[in-house]
């Protein structure tokens, strides 16, 4: 893996956003994959910025995303559909029938999940994969546990992430307890990967994504077995890694 090293959260979301800017100038129809969330705000700022500067143009862009809640419909305020399109695609020029996030409302959910697969292998690959981190290591929605579901799934969200994710909703008892989310096969089978994180509270899990072993109890360490993965973290979120044991196994970029 590659790793850079950011002062801090904007120099992280830049870093991010011209890698991204990158991949669309080099293949106009790209495939995306995008995360939701705290950590990418800051990236989907700069691309629309990018955008409004006529240095990158989405026209051709298709995008899929991770994951959803289920039991929120498109137009609930802490849906994943709302959000992305009040945070990147109401502000750039993709096309609607580009878009595709994970249904969280459905009368079959196998028959959906099925579908979300199929949809993704109709353009191939992902090209990109922009992923967050969760404080347990999860990516995606795929939460620690001894068994992994590869495919685009229904789970039940882990402890910590309803309460990493309460602080948008009234009371915790709104946070949805399941999501759908693309499995972690079709995250590795992405061309290139790219994980942000940034904050003290993502050190634990940064550390043990950056470890040199495999475990289901911490998902994102399987990104370490793939060939172009990198990931963008800041001085915060770095803060509990040892860089020269790092250096072992990874190409270490300090941005500092
Ligand atoms: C969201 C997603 C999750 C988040 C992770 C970190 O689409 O897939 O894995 O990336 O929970 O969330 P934040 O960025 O809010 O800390």
């Amino acid at each position: 893996m590659k790793v850079i090293i950011t002062n801090d959260y904007d120099e992280m979301s830049k870093t991010a956003a011209e890698i991204i800017k990158e991949q669309i100038n080099k293949k106009a129809n790209s495939v995306l994959g995008l995360a939701t969330g705290s950590t990418p705000l800051g990236t989907y700022r700069e691309l629309i910025k990018m955008y409004k500067n006529g240095e990158v143009d989405f026209s051709y862009v298709i995008t899929f995303n991770l994951d959803e809640y289920v039991g929120l419909p498109d137009d609930h305020p802490q849906s994943y559909h709302y959000f992305m399109y009040e945070n990147l695609f109401n502000h750039i020029n993709i096309k609607k029938e580009n878009i595709h996030i994970p249904k969280g409302i459905s009368d079959d959910f196998d028959r959906d999940c099925k579908l979300y697969d199929e949809a993704i292998e109709k353009f191939g690959e992902i090209d990109l994969q922009l992923l967050g981190l969760g404080v347990n290591g999860h990516i995606g929605f795929n939460e620690p546990d001894d068994y992994i579901n590869t495919k685009t799934h229904i789970v039940d969200l882990a402890e910590e992430t309803i309460n990493a994710n309460k602080r948008f909703f009234k009371s915790i008892d709104e946070v949805p307890r399941k999501a759908v989310t693309m499995g972690l096969g079709t995250i590795m089978k992405s061309k290139k990967i790219l994980l942000l994180a940034s904050g003290k509270n993502k050190a634990k899990a940064i550390k043990e994504t950056l470890n040199g072993y495999l475990t289901t109890d911490v998902p994102s360490t399987v990104l370490s077995l793939h060939p172009d993965a990198t990931i963008i973290i800041d001085k915060d979120a770095a803060s509990l890694i040892d860089v020269e044991k790092v250096k072992e196994n990874d190409d270490v970029v300090l941005k500092l």
